[in-house]
């Protein structure tokens, strides 16, 4: 169940009469328990309550009391050793007129009566495995209002299909963008009289719902009419009490789609909800899904959270503001020169949704702009700080228009909180005619146009908020020359997963300016634009983005040319979890980084995460891999410098799958022991060593082929493989046909092979590496050291080497992606003394020992994080604590040391190249 739905159910549920016995069972459906485990739990299997309750492991102890016991239950509820020994997260008490309830984590509470515990559905999401944010926590209408909303949108697409087509989805969206407003307005005292849209509509429409849309056009015509207009349009005194509200929102077509009697009720529902309450950051994401068929039932999930948001804003410029807020004091003309800064400055998310990062963009400025006016004894003041400094692109008309809503929304409530209710009240209406959200493609659209920078590139100015084409926001900005921040979350995208528009859609942003711009993800469009952008105006711009686009291969295509255009990264944040409400949901990785065309004079600041904890540093410098090492750009290298041994990928074998053999074809060849000693192999790739399948391959040299195909079942594959090799539309494969019985490359060591997989799992500690007798040999999905020293197999087996590949090779979804040119032909080593290869080569046996041990657990069993043993885990402590003393002379402290460790050689190792 999505929050959403367990929104409706609690509801539900509190709506009924209260039932004592049946009220546990209740609760916990309602959370999205299914039968099965409320029949358990009926049944006392599961049941773990010792106070006569129910009381389900790890997740909640409820009891039902007499009348006038809920506060002493509760205490009973919490001193139960039942309660600590199952781990329960909540406890709940209630008598059916009282309610009170415990998070055993936080200590956080819930008192209220009975009907009221819906309100406080958001503390229990826990229950349903939605870890919540506070914000929501503690406000649970922006899921309220936005379950409402979808009921209501789906019923008026069931009535009207027509305007569900997706020449009329715009209206329809715009439809409720008026809803939306209107619901707030009548809140809020922006209509004159209480809750005046809702019961306009109860009182004046049919019940029958017949004429519902007919009196919604009228209101919507009266929003739409200025006073002095009024006694021509003839309105009906309903109708008349409307202000005029406009700027466009309620301009244009009045047709308003058609209701049934369910979607009347619906709207006179919605309308009762306390709309005051509403969080324009919060709302917007969640609605968003509404109009949306495929999201729908991710409904109320997508929530950024407001933190997360100010991991972008602060260090981009809010710290700054506030810091020279600290430092002007109670100087007045200080504090003047930084309210006319900040009135000037723009703030530009090309990626807008909702308006999330607008929305908190300007709160937090009207915030200091709030203090500033406090100091300087004007706390009246108006806000010099226009909306339509907050620009944004953003693709989905319906997010686009919540976009505007919601930063029309916290305009007004900034005013009621700085200013008060009369005064904001006094300057709300009519609606301000500027249209400074964008709706387009922005890897399509000039961000100069959408946002330009002081006296240059305006267009023409549109003169109202929703009826300008939506294409056309090319207005200037209120206050000349001011600085520009653009911030946001763009779509990430991989290259494989982007469609062939996406596709399009970088091209045209970055293919003038990046040569293999193929193999970016999408949102890297975002930075090459940004980058351009900051070229020519003042501006600095941070982004949220997966980690994909600094490591591996993204970074010499990417980040060589943003280096080019001035990048510097004056902050970042390494990889975190960006988490939304959606139910177990683990989040993407994320970073961000911030970019300023100039080197800036301070500390850079990297924020990363180390052994759980958030750390901030200040750096002298962030590279493209968001580690604080000098500007280096690890690329491809063809060899491997010494000691280490050369680094081949495994034979490739364009055979139709006819050299390669299972066990069973293997048998069926009926070779003797002698014969399949010499002319077949183990056959080994990741997923045989790693998971100890077997497969073997025909091997055959040219000494003994006359031998081989004297034997029938052999002669018959090596025939199949000529076959199907002259088949091949692939030149190179047709002249293999030549050598029917060999792969591309006939590679195997003489007394051993080191096998490093290609792929492994992200959870392993260590990268999976092995050595192999001479009776096998490695195919194309790994890569093979032949007859190298063993102490090669220390240094890949070591947590250093993992890192540098996690780090530069990148990843194929989330696994490990190894590659010799890019991880092992430019790992830095240092010199390495007779004795340290010794000392590595005793690590190197000792980790093969302790595998031996294991016989016959696979790799996949032994390096399984959970279950690893713990002499192979020693091992390789002692590989590590070997290894890095060489390096440093004592153990690294953490990853983050390593990595710069590494850096720092490897820009010494191709110093002149970099
Ligand atoms: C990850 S969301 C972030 C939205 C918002 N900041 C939030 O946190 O909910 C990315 C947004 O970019 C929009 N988008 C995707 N491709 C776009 C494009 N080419 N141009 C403009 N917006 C786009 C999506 O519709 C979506 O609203």
């Amino acid at each position: 169940m999505n929050a959403v739905e367990i929104e409706e159910a609690v509801s539900l549920l509190a709506e009924q009469p209260f039932e004592a016995a049946a009220f546990p069972y209740a609760f916990l459906e309602a959370f999205g328990n299914k039968a099965t485990t409320i029949k358990r739990l009926k049944s006392g299997s599961t049941n773990k309550s010792d106070l006569g309750g129910v009381l389900q492991r790890a997740n909640i102890h409820i009891k039902v009391c007499d009348e006038g016991e809920v506060a002493s239950t509760l205490d009973a509820l919490r001193d139960s050793p039942a309660t600590a020994q199952q781990k329960a997260r909540f406890i709940l008490a209630t008598d059916g007129k009282e309610f009170q309830a415990e998070d055993m984590e936080g200590g956080e509470t819930v008192v209220c009566e009975y009907p009221d515990f819906a309100n406080h559905f958001g503390f229990f999401l826990e229950l349903a495995g939605i870890s919540t944010v506070r914000a929501i926590k503690e406000n649970s209408f922006d899921i309220k209002a936005t379950g409402r909303l979808n009921k209501l949108y789906v019923e008026l697409l069931k009535d009207n299909p027509e305007w569900g087509t997706e020449a009329r989805r715009p209206e329809m969206n715009h439809f409720m963008a008026r809803l939306i407003f209107c619901f707030f307005a009548e809140d809020t005292d922006i209509f004159n009289g209480e809750d005046l849209f809702t019961a306009t509509i109860e009182q004046m429409s049919e019940r029958d719902s017949s004429n519902t849309h007919e009196i919604i056009s009228e209101l919507f015509r009266a929003m739409n009419t200025k006073l002095e207009d009024r006694p021509a349009g003839k309105f009906r005194p309903w109708a008349e009490v409307f202000p005029l509200v406009n700027g466009g929102l309620f301009s244009g077509s009045l047709e308003v789609p058609k209701f049934s009697k369910i979607a009347r009720s619906y709207l006179l529902h919605v309308g009762k909800l306390n709309w005051t309450k509403i969080n324009p950051d919060i709302f917007g994401s969640m609605i968003q899904a509404v109009a949306d068929d495929e999201e729908r039932g991710a409904l109320g999930m997508h929530y950024t959270s407001v933190p997360n948001i100010l991991k972008v804003l602060n260090p981009l410029f809010l710290d700054e503001l506030r810091t020279k807020l600290d430092e002007a004091g109670d100087n007045k003309r200080k504090l003047l020169n930084l309210r006319n800064r900040i009135a000037r400055i723009r703030v530009f998310d090309p990626a807008c949704g909702s308006g999330n990062f607008l929305v908190i963009a300007y709160k937090e400025m009207r915030a200091i702009e709030a203090e500033i006016n406090q100091r300087r004894g004007e706390v009246d003041r108006q806000t010099s700080i226009p909306l339509t400094n907050f620009r944004g692109i953003e693709i989905r008309d319906f997010a686009a228009e919540i976009a505007r809503l919601a930063l029309i929304i916290a305009e007004y409530q900034c005013d009621v909180i700085y200013r008060g209710q009369k005064e904001a009240l006094a300057e709300f209406l009519p609606l301000e005619k500027a249209n400074w959200i964008t709706c387009g493609n922005a890897l399509r659209l000039d961000w100069l146009s959408v946002c330009p920078p002081t006296g240059t590139g305006v267009k023409y100015r549109a003169d109202d908020l929703f009826e300008t084409p939506l294409d056309q926001a090319e207005i200037s900005f209120r206050n000349e020359g001011g600085e520009t921040y653009i911030c946001g979350n763009p779509p990430y995208k991989g290259t494989k997963k982007q469609t062939p528009d996406e596709k399009r859609d970088l091209g045209v942003a970055v293919s003038d300016t990046i040569k293999d711009w193929k193999v970016l993800d999408y949102v890297c469009g975002w930075f090459v634009k940004a980058a351009l952008y900051a070229n020519v105006t003042t501006c600095k711009y941070a982004f949220v983005s997966t980690n994909s686009i600094c490591q591996g291969n993204q970074v010499p295509v990417l980040w060589s040319v943003l280096e080019r255009l001035n990048c510097y990264i004056f902050f970042a944040h390494t990889s975190f979890k960006w988490k939304n409400l959606a139910a177990n949901n683990a989040g993407v990785t994320v970073i961000i980084v911030g970019i300023s065309k100039d080197k800036i004079k301070s500390k850079r600041r990297l924020f990363e995460t180390i052994e759980g904890k958030h750390i901030e540093r200040g750096v002298d410098n962030i590279n493209a891999y968001l580690t604080a090492s000098p500007d280096v750009i690890v690329r491809k290298a063809n060899c491997r410098s010494k000691p280490l041994g050369e680094m081949k990928l495994g034979n490739q074998p364009y055979d139709g799958g006819f050299l390669i053999l299972s066990s069973d074809v293997l048998q069926g060849l009926s070779l003797n022991s002698s014969q399949q000693h010499k002319f077949t192999r183990k056959f080994m790739g990741s997923s045989e060593f790693i998971k100890g399948s077997e497969r073997y391959c025909l091997w055959l040299d040219n000494e003994s082929l006359d031998e081989a195909i004297e034997i029938k079942s052999i002669r018959e594959r090596v025939d199949k493989v000529r076959s199907w090799r002259l088949a091949s539309s692939r030149k190179g494969t047709v002249a293999m046909a030549k050598r029917p019985h060999q792969f591309c490359e006939m590679n195997i060591g003489t007394h051993s092979t080191i096998i490093v997989p290609i792929r492994s799992s992200e959870f392993r500690e260590y990268l999976p590496v092995g050595l192999l007798g001479k009776n096998s040999t490695v195919n194309n999905l790994a890569y093979a050291l032949y007859d190298s020293d063993l102490f090669n197999l220390s240094i890949i087996a070591s947590r250093l080497h993992l890192i540098w590949i996690a780090t530069v090779c990148g990843r194929l979804e989330t696994r490990f992606s190894y590659s010799n040119k890019m991880g092992w032909n430019t790992f830095p080593v240092p010199k390495l003394t007779k004795g340290n290869k010794s000392d590595l080569t005793r690590c190197a046996e000792d980790i093969l020992l302790a595998r031996e041990a294991h016989f016959p657990a696979t790799i996949a069993d032994l390096y399984n994080p959970d279950k690893m043993p713990e002499n192979l885990r020693q091992a390789h402590e002692r590989n590590d604590e070997v290894l890095e003393r060489i390096y440093i002379g004592r153990r690294f402290k953490n990853d983050t040391e390593r990595l710069e460790k590494l850096f720092e050689l490897y820009t010494k190792m191709t110093g002149g190249e970099q």
